[in-house]
């Protein structure tokens, strides 16, 4: 499909000039502070971060985004107090049961990538719900990162490719780049092109490590629960200032060089 011509090959330079970016990813991120701020407890700060994970998705395909992938739990994030814990853990209920209705409908395929290990039984059946109901969906890619870390999801590539080997159905010498990318949780979807993190924390926090290699990263200065389809447009619009070379040289350059 169409969607996919903006994505140079390998080693191939490219301006991102003027090409929205296809696959976004977001590190949604400042629920705590943006609730602090208003002497809210953090609960209500993740709610409202919710409603802005609604927003953007929904704004998502009409700034020409295919795939969007937001981090919504860490598996770093056990580490947090457990009533908080409980509270993000009743985010997926909490944003399905409000939209996934309109995902289903507007054509919305959803996947929840992460470990399920640790996720409420209840918590599991709704994933697997709303991975099911938008299954045929193609017009657009929702990737719900949940109990995801980059660590552990190369981890789980390279155990997969070792039960391969220890099956007899793969040799090492078979393992390619293509072919471990292809082991990752976020298999179906291309690397993304843009990094997002609002709320001005400048780190990649475990998300996307392998994927990452070829990001642009853009940092914002604004709460996840006040990101709105403006913050997204002005990250795009930076995107489009880029130039993604892909450790290649742009073509002018190399012909001064010649
Ligand atoms: C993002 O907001 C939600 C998750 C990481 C699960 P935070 O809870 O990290 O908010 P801050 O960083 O404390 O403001
Ligand atoms: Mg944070």
């Amino acid at each position: 499909m169409a969607a996919q011509e903006n994505t140079p090959t390998k080693g191939e330079a490219s301006g991102a000039a003027g090409t929205a970016p296809l696959h976004v990813a977001i590190v949604m991120d400042g629920n705590g502070r943006w609730a602090k701020r208003r002497g809210l407890p953090r609960t209500l700060g993740h709610r409202a971060g919710v409603e802005a994970l609604k927003r953007i998705v929904e704004a998502a395909p009409t700034l020409g985004i295919r795939w969007l992938t937001v981090f919504g739990f860490s598996t770093e994030n056990w580490s947090r107090p457990a009533a908080e814990v409980a509270e993000l853990m009743a985010l997926p209920k909490r944003y399905f049961e409000t939209d996934l209705a309109r995902l289903e409908r507007e054509g919305v395929r959803v996947r929840v990538i992460g470990s399920r290990e640790g996720l409420s039984r209840e918590l599991v059946k709704i994933c697997a719900e709303a991975e099911a109901r938008t299954a045929k969906n193609e017009v657009f890619d929702l990737n719900v990162a949940f109990n995801y870390g980059g660590k552990a999801d190369i981890v789980d590539a390279a155990r997969r490719f070792a039960e391969e080997v220890a099956a007899g159905r793969a040799s090492p010498a078979d393992l390619t780049e293509d072919g471990f990318e292809a082991l990752l949780a976020t298999a179906a979807s291309p690397p993304p092109d843009l990094i997002v993190r609002p709320s001005g924390e400048q780190r990649l926090s475990n998300f996307m490590l392998w994927q990452a290699a070829y990001a642009e990263f853009i940092f914002q200065d604004v709460l996840w629960p006040d990101y709105s389809a403006e913050h997204l447009q002005a990250a795009i619009a930076e995107f489009q200032t880029r130039n993604r070379r892909y450790g290649a040289v742009a073509p002018d350059d190399a012909l001064a060089t010649g």
